[in-house]
């Protein structure tokens, strides 16, 4: 199919089948980074997702004075210890884990830096992190009155404090947990349902315990962090495309190896499960702290379902794809209590009420979600990613399943999590 340069064409097809393992894990190759930033000696990553949210995590940790080799394809050596003030501002790109958990870190540390993005990034809220870091005692300014990036961030020896977030959000707890380990005394997090946990998780690999009772995480500083090997398992939300594609296209069975399985991050798994996929989950083992395993899914017809409450956090980063299968699904489907979606790398409720209606989708949006009629259908069409790589792969899995090619706008954002993406899809359609 002929194609522009900067767009991505999806047509419908053959089925996937196969195998494939999914790159890195996005979360986790950022936190493996900046702990090894922070750590004491020689920290060895492999499984590192070279994707570009998780470079601009590099590149500012080098701005920084950490000295950080990366063996092709997918090892780091980080050489961490003491930060040193940067020269130039600090930019994330597009990336909110690296300035929400690098502005704790920073809060800890003795002098003063800058961290901006880019336009995505500039319009994000920013004062879920500002707040708490500026009662530990950090300097934390910013556009609109402190709300929105750049952050300028004067740090030092902070105080512990105990902090409720309003929102689950995994981000914000690590960004205080992170500021904890320079704080006096015990830090503690409460949220209101239970977010990924994996900082939580990797500090007890690096020597730093952090206790857990209900919903509340505490550790106690100032703490030291040792050196320590690990390895990144895949990622299961860019896994999350080829396994929703492959249960909606007839004819498919698709494996994915080596993939997370944090129950803080399975929640795509249980919805899939609730609308009728069948998925099988085998070989699940641990590793650095982190269950992973392989997963196998065949086609089957799918039916609408409700997602809300403590799923939501769960299959936060999934709820596109999981929007892409209830449009194809029979039945309604209704995801509620995720008003978050509004503040991620776009607007993804306005922008799949929108995008999908383009492809002949009844979605409603609402403030805190979306109302999808499935009729089991999409249609082909023109569609834009706006820029936001979750939502240039959902749509790529509407390609796979329309009656005719979609073609998608702005699809370079999808470098952000998943380089790898069009040839993955190339390959297991065998297009
Ligand atoms: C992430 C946490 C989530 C998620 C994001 C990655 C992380 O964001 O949506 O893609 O690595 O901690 P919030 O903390 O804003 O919920």
């Amino acid at each position: 199919m002929p194609r522009p340069a900067d767009a991505l064409a999806v047509g419908p097809g053959s089925p996937l089948r196969g195998t494939l393992r999914a790159p890195g894990d996005k979360s986790i190759s950022h936190r493996a980074a900046l702990l090894g930033a922070i750590a004491a000696g020689t920290t060895r990553v492999d499984g590192f997702l070279r994707a570009e949210d998780c470079l601009s995590t590099l590149r500012c940790l080098r701005q920084l004075g950490v000295a950080i080799e990366e063996e092709p394809p997918d090892r780091l050596l980080i050489h961490g210890g003491a930060l040193r003030e940067p020269e130039e501002i600090l930019d994330v790109g597009n990336s909110g884990t690296t300035i929400r958990l690098l502005a704790g870190i920073l809060a800890g540390q003795p002098f003063h830096s800058v961290l901006t993005g880019d336009a995505s990034i500039r319009r994000r809220p920013m004062d879920r992190i500002a707040e708490p870091l500026r009662r530990m005692g950090a300097g934390v300014s910013g556009r609109a009155g402190g709300r929105l990036a750049p952050l300028s961030i004067d740090g030092g020896r902070l105080r512990a404090i105990s902090h409720t977030t309003p929102v689950p959000s995994a981000q914000v707890k690590s960004a205080v947990l992170l500021a904890g380990l320079f704080a006096d005394g015990e830090t503690e997090v409460r949220e209101p349902s239970q977010s990924r946990d994996h900082t939580e998780r990797m500090l007890g690999v690096f020597g730093v315990p952090v206790a857990r009772a209900g919903l509340a995480v505490r550790l106690r500083g100032p703490a030291r962090l040792r050196g320590a090997a690990l390895t990144v398992p895949g990622d299961l939300s860019s896994a999350a495309y080829f396994l929703v594609a492959a249960a909606l296209v007839p004819g498919s069975c698709l494996t994915v190896e080596d993939v997370g399985l944090n129950p803080t991050r399975t929640g795509v798994l249980d919805v899939l499960r609730m609308m009728g996929a069948d998925l099988e989950v085998h070989e699940v083992r641990e590793r650095a702290g982190e269950p992973l395993g392989t997963i196998t899914v065949r086609a089957s017809r799918l039916h609408g379902a409700v997602v809300g409450g403590d799923l939501v956090p769960r299959t936060i980063d999934e709820l596109p794809v999981v929007a892409v299968a209830a449009c194809l699904a029979e039945g309604e489907t209704v995801i509620r209590d995720a008003a978050e979606l509004r503040v991620k790398e776009s607007d993804r409720i306005a922008a799949l009420a929108r995008e999908l209606g383009r492809l002949g989708a009844r979605v409603e949006a609402r403030p805190d979600g979306l109302a999808i009629a499935g009729s089991g259908r999409l249609r082909g069409g023109r569609v834009a990613s706006g820029g936001d790589h979750r939502i240039a792969m959902a749509l790529a899995v509407a390609g796979l399943c329309a009656d005719g090619p979609v073609v998608i706008d702005d699809p370079a954002c999808v470098r952000t999590s998943f380089p790898e993406f069009e040839a993955t899809l190339r390959r297991v359609t065998r297009a």
